[in-house]
């Protein structure tokens, strides 16, 4: 063999049966091989397992993808190349002309505004309902066949919990499926609920370190298997590497989680007794609206503290630039802790109506609570926020 010939063909180093790394490797290849034609057709016709393109599907993604169906409690996942991605492709692959769904007015703003901007282009139809409110939830249902019912919990940013066995019930009767997106809980929450599809940004707490994006559905086999033939189609595939990342990423995510849990609810207790906070949206606080409701379907109350500031937007952004351990950035679920500030939070493609339901004010401050050390995390809140009470 000639070298130029060898580089493509490099010697092989085969594993022992009974010698493994403990670390599965990176499938790092885009295409796969076998030795014969009548097993390359018989594998694409789904008539033996393997695999032939990573846009379809790849043993590292796949690894990745059987964990977090299990951790959610239920048999298959897709994962794509981020959580908006995976949120546009659902939508678009459930629904069809002359649908509608019905989507909560709580829900993340590009959510919102795939439905609006994409799928309304496509001749289906939707109605915004605040997720608190059961009864308008009921009378659209009863009203308007709907296909699927779009929601999350805890809700992004005012952390107001949906009512699950409520609202997919209510789907259920009506013959809506329910999609949550379920990034804000996170993997080990809310799976003996009769949701349909779980949808998660994976760019938050899967990696927890902020570095590498990615989504994932997850749903039973017969769900997914409606879903498979148009993300093959719509060909957004993560990476291996992002895959791996992710698999590294996840060893510590429940150590993570309960952490960044445990702190946040000392964040938002000092924040609860501060003279310049008007209230704390924290669902593991006894004051928060459905306290009881959170404390009946979550194990941990999230890493996300949510503020309206008395003195509204511009304490906000002063506050915002006096923190020096909080970045100001979107994004949530990282080891570092984040602030978005009111300037940030807006209520883009909602009607004035509907954003007075939304609860956000002018004065609503959100906080991704990371690993830092708890009282460092609250003394820098604290010198930041007597810079306005000063
Ligand atoms: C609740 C929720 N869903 C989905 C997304 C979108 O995820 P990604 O940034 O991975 O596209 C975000 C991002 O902040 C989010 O907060």
């Amino acid at each position: 063999m000639k070298r130029e010939t060898r580089v493509n063909h490099p010697p092989a180093v085969e594993l022992a049966p009974d010698n493994r790394p403990v670390v599965a490797p990176i499938h790092q290849s885009v295409k796969y091989a076998f030795s014969s034609v009548e097993e390359t057709v018989r594998n694409g016709r789904g008539e033996r397992p393997g695999f032939s393109y990573s846009r379809i599907s790849n043993p590292t993604v796949r690894q990745l993808e059987l964990l977090l169906a299990e951790l959610q409690g239920r048999a298959d996942c897709l994962i794509t190349s981020s959580g908006v991605n995976v949120i546009a492709q659902t939508l678009l692959t459930l629904t069809r002309a002359g649908d509608h769904v019905l989507c909560c007015i709580e829900t993340y703003g590009p959510t919102r505004r795939i439905l609006a901007q994409i799928l309304g282009r496509f001749g289906v139809s939707h109605s915004l309902v605040s997720v608190l409110d059961l009864a308008g939830i009921e009378r659209i249902l009863a009203e308007t066949p709907t296909r699927l019912v779009m929601f999350e919990t805890p809700t992004n940013p005012i952390t107001r919990i949906a009512d699950l066995p409520a609202i997919t019930a209510l789907a259920r009767r009506h013959g809506a499926l329910t999609v949550l997106d379920n990034t804000f809980a996170g993997f080990h929450q809310h799976g003996e609920y009769d949701v349909d599809y779980y949808l998660h940004s994976l760019t938050k707490y899967t990696a927890g370190t902020g570095d590498v994006m990615g989504g994932a559905v997850i749903a039973a086999a017969p769900l997914i298997e409606r879903l498979r033939p148009d993300f093959d189609l719509l060909g957004a595939a993560l990476d291996p590497h992002a895959a791996f990342l992710m698999l590294r990423g996840i060893r510590t995510y429940f150590v993570r989680y309960r952490e960044q849990s445990r702190s946040a609810l000392a964040v938002a207790q000092f924040l609860h007794s501060h003279p310049a906070v008007a209230r704390v949206h924290y669902p593991g606080l006894e004051t928060h609206p459905q306290h009881a409701l959170a404390r009946a379907q979550m194990r941990d109350f999230g890493t996300i503290v949510t503020f309206d500031l008395k003195d509204g937007a511009e304490a906000g952004r002063r506050i915002a630039e006096a923190l020096e351990l909080y970045a100001l950035t979107p994004s949530v679920g990282s080891t570092e802790s984040l602030i978005l500030a009111p300037q940030m939070i807006g209520t883009r493609g909602l009607t004035a109506a509907q954003a007075a339901l939304s609860g956000i004010t002018d004065g609503t401050v959100r906080l991704s609570i990371g690993l830092e050390d708890t009282a460092d995390l609250i003394a820098d809140l604290d010198q930041a926020l007597a810079r306005i009470t000063d």
